[in-house]
């Protein structure tokens, strides 16, 4: 019988086994990060509120409809984080990482974010993301190296249909008279009052529209690929030459615009064609004004947040859950089966060196009998029961048995740790 609580309504949770997958694709993940020289954070969840109004912008989506803002005993409106960037430069600015070493300052942190979302397959309103950045450097190798972090992790799980879409979103320089253009053509197509005020309040949005009737009257929309400055065409057209030298494909998306009030310049998503409704998963891009926006120097940067959530349902698409490159270790590999309490004693000794020489083990528990303490054995998942009798004890073994093929042999009890290591090596 459950308990009479359920976690609430668009949490999204993991437990074993899933949750074992999910911890080996953050494992690798933390391996491509360490390749490439990125640090680890481990970062508030909550945060004053004023950082995402004033970082993320307070005409997104994020920040008017979906933050999770409380008031804590001291008075104080603090905020669920509903992404991660904002956090992160906060940190960074806060402990000086970007006085202390070179630029840029290369750090990476994961966890839960949360957001007030109507809840659906792939959509949740607390899920988990990866967030790498890369602080304090406008040089579009940076903006590569990036992407080709995530790229290869998408590529180390085994995931063969991510497709990477690029646009540029340019700078303080030509974004406003791109605005500007493009709020003009706007306002002259049939738009509900919705969308008309979209139109002053953050146009480039409305550009992203899914609606029928609308993305039917944008045939003809500007585009700031069209529109870009000097400076911005050639630090795009580097990025995208870097890509190539580095074997990663990507599509030019030049309608695509980020749900974040934050990015310039390079802007990326990252898409799964499995997933239907919710196909992003990932995105991220460059945020060069955003340091000055939450009250720090001049620091521009450029970083991703991964969904986990969405990794793990595009996994399952490509029936890839179980490839060979990131596949969960085993949580038990060796069993022990003990009959009697002076066999039971002599086993919990024995799971316990196994442990300590690097053999996932386990055993009965509970003073079990032969037959529930195999089966247990059988779900266990381990490749071999080591059973243990008190006739066993007197001649100074134990039974190994290989649970798949079914074979038993006698091995003494000093050996079992050195025969197990050798038998699983195999
Ligand atoms: P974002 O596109 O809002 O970017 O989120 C990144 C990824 O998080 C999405 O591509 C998606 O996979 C996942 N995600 C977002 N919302 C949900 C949700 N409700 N349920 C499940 N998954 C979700 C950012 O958050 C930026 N901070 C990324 C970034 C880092 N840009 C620069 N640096």
């Amino acid at each position: 019988m459950s308990s009479s609580f359920q976690a609430p309504k668009g949490v999204k949770e993991y437990v074993t086994p899933r949750a074992d997958l999910f911890y080996a694709i953050r494992e690798a993940f933390a391996e491509q990060a360490r390749l490439a020289g990125y640090g680890y954070l481990e970062l508030a969840v909550f945060e004053d509120t004023n950082l995402f109004k004033r970082g993320v912008g307070e005409s997104t989506d994020v920040v008017s409809k979906e933050m999770y803002t409380f008031e804590d005993q001291g008075g104080r409106s603090l905020t669920l984080r509903p992404e991660f960037t904002a956090s992160v430069l906060r940190a960074v600015l806060e402990n000086n990482l970007h006085k202390q070493g070179a630029l840029p300052v290369k750090v990476w942190t994961s966890g839960p974010a949360f957001r007030a979302e109507r809840p659906q397959q792939g959509r949740y309103r607390q899920f988990y993301q990866l967030d790498l950045e890369a602080i304090g450097s406008e040089d579009p190798q940076v903006d590569a190296e990036t992407i080709a972090i995530a790229a290869n992790w998408y590529r180390s799980l085994g995931l063969t249909r991510v497709r990477l879409l690029l646009n540029s979103l340019g700078c303080k320089e030509c974004r406003p008279a791109y605005r500007e253009l493009l709020q003009g053509f706007l306002r002259g197509l049939d738009l509900d009052e919705a969308t008309r005020a979209r139109i002053e309040i953050n146009p480039l949005r409305v550009l992203d529209d899914k609606r029928p009737q609308v993305k039917a009257q944008l045939d003809d929309a500007p585009l700031m690929a069209d529109h870009l400055c000097g400076a911005c065409k050639a630090y795009h057209d580097r990025v995208r030459e870097l890509l190539g030298d580095l074997g990663i494909a990507w599509e030019d998306a030049p309608r695509l615009v980020r749900g974040l009030d934050y990015y310039t310049r390079t802007t990326y998503e990252f898409d799964h064609p499995l997933l239907g409704a919710q196909s992003g998963i990932g995105g991220g891009g460059r945020y060069d004004g955003l340091s000055e926006d939450i009250g720090g120097p001049p620091l521009p940067g450029i970083g991703f947040g991964l969904g986990l959530d969405r990794t793990i349902l595009a996994l399952d698409a490509e029936n890839a859950s179980g490839s060979a490159g990131f596949a969960a270790r085993p949580r038990c590999e060796a069993f022990g089966v003990a009959l009697g309490e002076t066999a039971e004693r002599r086993m919990f000794a024995l799971v316990a060196e196994l442990r300590r020489a690097g053999v996932a083990a386990d055993m009965a528990f509970g003073g079990k009998k032969l037959k529930g303490a195999m089966k247990d054995a059988d779900r266990s998942g381990a490749r071999y029961a080591v059973i243990l009798g008190e006739r066993d004890i007197a001649d100074g073994v134990a039974q190994v048995k290989d649970l798949a093929a079914g074979e038993q042999t006698a091995v003494p009890l000093a050996d079992i740790t050195s025969t197990l290591k050798e038998r699983l090596a195999t």
